[in-house]
């Protein structure tokens, strides 16, 4: 049984040049995409660009070029940035697609033989780069109040879509589908600015002397079509030439109406109100749910050109990876939510969470499987019979929930992923399989086969977000193909491809294959150094440093799992300790504690320092000890028993 799934995107500007907000909403789509595609479902997901408009008529007359041939040259800057980010959009819109114009024009004639359209002789204050009309009372200082630049008087004819006399059905809609809006938040914002304005209708016409790159009025040739009507109709007009399977739109709106729309929380009115009364004015139903992302911004300022502080995904991704990019913008930042973004912050995700927590397990698995069994896994009990297992279940059970899912949490979803990764850290700690390999090789077998389901788990959980980190960690455990694996072989029971059964395994013998590192450390980038150290040189004047900077230090509790000293060294005493993940800590303690001394205390660890090599052994962090009266140092431990990983505010 298929069960399709309808995702967009907005249509960006297609004069635009693609930034982390325009990536923002995209990655996001594709992260619902290929979820549901590997459920089984039959998606459809749909980007594109907007052409329209004065914007494009501008910029392209300042080039010498046809507005189309200059969409035609700026298409290809989006094109090529879904490329590098692994977007699998399933087609691509562009407003001046012959098809959409048709489709275009043929609502407007509906809506005008319906007597949804009047012609209305108009005058307000238009602000050109905007695009719009303002009332006299709108005006900011006699300025348009969105941009803050001078306005004109305009005087003219045009047709209004009348939109006002919905106001009371899109209130009640909205009051009666509780997921129509998400976040809540958003929604609120939409009910109260409801209740306070009676809607006006809209003018959706330009008349051609003033604006001629547009789509002509069906039913008068002299105006075209305001830009956000055009632009708004993209989403429906791609079922009917764009969606695979174009005919079974045709016959019988398979596709109509989507599922999600995601935008920008910019542009959330546009969406709700005025996309929500055509489709009722047309007739037609309204989508499951507009979503309302927050704003990046940049290091705390606002992203602009103007302050050149404007964040390239290309960049990111070469320097970083498209999945660290990715799995940051979804991990950082609850959707729905503004976000500040900065490099630094990348850098410490991709060395915490991506290369910390799971790169490392990934290795030290493989190593050992390879180093115990030669690669061989193979189950010697069902998955769920062991309290690991069970832990596992619970959060793999957590992270593909339909709720969190269908309310786009990403974040939250992300969260139950690591829970499964340190859950699997935490065993390694715990069972010791170093032991067990001289000790009681049938448990280690067992341990092995339940890292190994572990970390499938989590490979079928980050695909969305990861894809191609996921097929690597797929392939290194001696699975075939992620993707190959799934949508052929959906069961009755679950309607869920077998791989996401737990107690699944292959029919073919499994041999891992250790692999390269998925994610090396980064250490930190010189150039980003000297960029920062202005400002390090002037806090240290005054010895004082801000509360974001105290923010930056990462301190989490973490568990002394072993200890030993450091090869001819009477200071140095080498820790593995669980901090939600295992690392390890060098630490000039050695005088004053034993190591067995320390094992099973729980410490205070500094997990986001930069590695580095004391005596030539890694320390990945730093514990934090007081230095007494007569000099020795004295660790610091929790007063009571907090869990291993838990943050320090
Ligand atoms: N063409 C319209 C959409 C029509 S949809 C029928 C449009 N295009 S846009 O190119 O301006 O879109 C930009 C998108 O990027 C919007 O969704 C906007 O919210 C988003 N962002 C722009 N700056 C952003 C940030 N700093 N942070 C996150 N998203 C931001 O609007």
């Amino acid at each position: 049984m298929s069960r399709k799934f309808y995702i967009t995107t907005p249509i960006y500007y297609v004069n635009d040049i693609p930034h982390i907000g325009h990536a923002y909403t995209t990655v996001a789509a594709d992260i619902l995409a290929r979820y549901h595609r590997l459920k089984g479902h039959e998606v459809f997901f749909l980007t594109g660009t907007d052409e329209h408009g004065q914007k494009v008529e501008k910029a392209a007359a300042e080039k010498g070029r046809s507005p189309k041939e200059h969409a035609d040259l700026l298409v290809d800057n989006f094109k090529a940035i879904w490329k590098k980010l692994n977007i699998t959009n399933d087609a691509f819109i562009r407003t001046t697609d012959a098809n959409h114009v048709r489709t275009v024009q043929g609502l407007l004639q509906m809506l005008w033989d319906r007597g949804e359209i009047e012609k209305r002789s108009y005058s307000g204050w238009y602000c050109t780069p905007d695009e719009r009309f303002w009332t006299e009372k709108d005006l900011v200082s006699g300025n348009c109040p969105d941009c803050n630049r001078p306005v004109e008087q305009l005087q003219e004819e045009n047709y209004f879509f009348l939109m006002s006399k919905y106001h009371d059905r899109l209130v009640a809609y909205i009051g009666e589908h509780p997921d129509y809006i998400l976040p809540e938040t958003r929604r609120n914002e939409v009910l109260g600015f409801l209740k306070n304005n009676p809607l006006g209708d809209l003018c959706i016409s330009r008349p051609k002397q003033r604006l001629s790159w547009g789509i002509p009025l069906p039913f008068d040739d002299r105006f075209v079509t305001y830009v956000w009507f055009d632009a708004l109709v993209n989403y429906f007009s791609a079922t009917r030439y764009l969606a695979p399977g174009a005919e079974k739109a045709r016959s019988g709106d398979f596709w109509w109406p989507a599922e999600h729309h995601l935008v920008g929380k910019d542009i959330l009115t546009t969406h709700a109100v005025y996309w929500s009364i055509m489709l009722m004015a047309l007739g037609l139903p309204l989508p499951g749910n507009i979503f309302a992302h927050g704003w990046w911004t940049i290091e705390g300022n606002k992203m602009s050109k103007s302050v050149g502080n404007v964040v390239d995904p290309h960049a990111m991704a070469d320097r970083y990876s498209a999945d660290a990019f990715r799995y940051f913008l979804f991990r950082e930042v609850p959707f729905g939510l503004d976000g500040d973004f900065s490099e630094q912050a990348l850098v410490n995700r991709i060395n915490t969470d991506l290369a910390n927590d799971l790169g490392n397990l990934l290795s030290r698995f493989t190593t050992m499987a390879e180093k115990y069994f030669d690669g061989t896994i193979e189950k010697p009990q069902p998955f769920g019979s062991s309290n690991f297992g069970l832990q596992c279940l619970n959060a793999f059970t957590s992270a593909h929930n339909h709720d969190i899912w269908s309310r786009c949490q990403f974040n939250g979803i992300l969260d139950h992923i690591w829970d499964l990764v340190r859950a699997a850290n935490n065993h390694i700690a715990q069972t010791e399989p170093w032991k067990l390999a001289k000790a009681d090789l049938p448990r280690l077998k067992e341990v092995m086969f339940d890292l190994w389901n572990a970390l499938r788990l989590v490979a079928l959980s980050i695909y969305p977000f990861m894809p191609p980190t996921a097929e690597k960690i797929w392939q290194q455990l001696g699975l075939k193909s992620l993707t190959g694996e799934t949508g052929q072989s959906i069961t009755e029971e679950t309607e869920l491809p077998r791989i996401y059964n737990v107690e699944w395994i292959p029919d073919y013998a499994i041999k891992t294959a250790k692999g390269e590192q998925l994610f090396p450390r980064i250490e930190k980038d010189k150039k980003m150094t000297e960029e920062t150290k202005p400002l390090e040189e002037k806090k240290e004047e005054t010895n004082l440093v801000a509360i974001q900077d105290v923010a930056k230090v990462e301190l989490r509790i973490g568990k002394v799992v072993s200890a030993e000293r450091v090869k001819k060294s009477d200071k140095l005493l080498c820790l593995q300790v669980d901090t939600g993940g295992m690392r390890q800590i060098v630490a000039g303690i050695g005088k004053a504690y034993a190591p067995e001394d320390l094992v099973g205390r729980k410490i205070v660890v500094v997990t986001n320092l930069q590695p580095a090599k004391l005596m030539g052994v890694e320390s990945q962090g730093m514990l934090l000890a007081a230095t007494g009266s007569d000099g020795v140092p004295v660790i610091l431990m929790p007063e009571k028993d907090v869990e291993e990983g838990a943050k320090i505010r």
